[in-house]
């Protein structure tokens, strides 16, 4: 059982230790990896890299995404169905779904003020995040939402890649089914999943857009 505590005490120690490998390694070195070995990763390992994952930043801090991290083989069975088959999904030890549910985050929107305002800053934050929000479609949230997720997304994969751990992330698969398997509600947006695990493969060499022809510099 992974209490607060924990979590705390993880935080401390990693504060002040070094990764395993730098970010900039990590973006470096990161590759779609879609073969694992039989090696578990612990409960507590993925409890501490969504820790991490946790501190990407999102617009109003409303950090609408939820994770449901997936070890049952028989729910993996599952998920591989949803998602047209890949493989990956059924022989990765860990498949993790990431979704926005704006839904959830707006239920309850006082928790993602900061508790350092007083009464009246806070009272007016909560106005302006149900006015915000409440002026949107359903559709426009949704979108909004995902949005935000996506940050999330890629915190993971490169802090997966400073464990030593290797990533496949998907958007193949059919989001419906996604949700009936894991308990998703239906309002929400599935993200992305990632299958998850140590690597027993180097995935495919990458190429990139040269910086030119993605930046200008003004
Ligand atoms: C959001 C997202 C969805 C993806 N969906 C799939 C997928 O369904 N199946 C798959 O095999 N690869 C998928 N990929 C992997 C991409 O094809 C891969 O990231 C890209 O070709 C770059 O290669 P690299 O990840 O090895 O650097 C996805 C990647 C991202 C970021």
């Amino acid at each position: 059982m992974i209490t607060s505590q924990h979590t705390a005490e993880f935080l401390q120690h990693r504060a002040g230790a070094s990764p395993r490998i730098s970010a900039a390694e990590a973006a470096l070195e990161r590759r779609s990896v879609r073969k694992f070995t039989d090696a578990p990763v612990s409960e507590e390992l993925m409890e501490q890299l969504l820790t991490l994952v946790g501190r990407a930043p999102s617009a109003y801090n409303v950090q609408p995404w939820r994770f449901v991290v997936v070890r049952d083989p028989v729910l993996r069975q599952a998920l591989q169905g949803a998602a047209y088959n890949q493989p990956q999904v059924g022989n990765a030890p860990v498949v993790i779904a990431i979704y926005s549910d704006m839904e959830d985050a707006l239920a309850h929107v006082e928790e993602i003020v900061n508790p350092g305002l007083d009464a009246a800053k806070t009272a007016d934050t909560v106005a302006m995040l149900r006015r915000t929000f409440g002026g949107m479609t359903d559709e426009a949230r949704a979108v909004w939402g995902n949005a935000q997720a996506n940050i999330a997304l890629g915190y993971l994969l490169l802090l997966a890649e400073t464990e030593g751990l290797a990533t496949s992330p998907m958007l193949g698969f059919q989001p419906d089914q996604v949700k009936d398997i894991l308990g998703i509600p239906a309002s929400a947006t599935v993200t992305a999943l990632i299958a998850l695990g140590w690597p027993d493969e180097e995935g495919y060499a990458s190429h990139r857009h040269d910086i030119q022809r993605v930046a200008s510099f003004r």
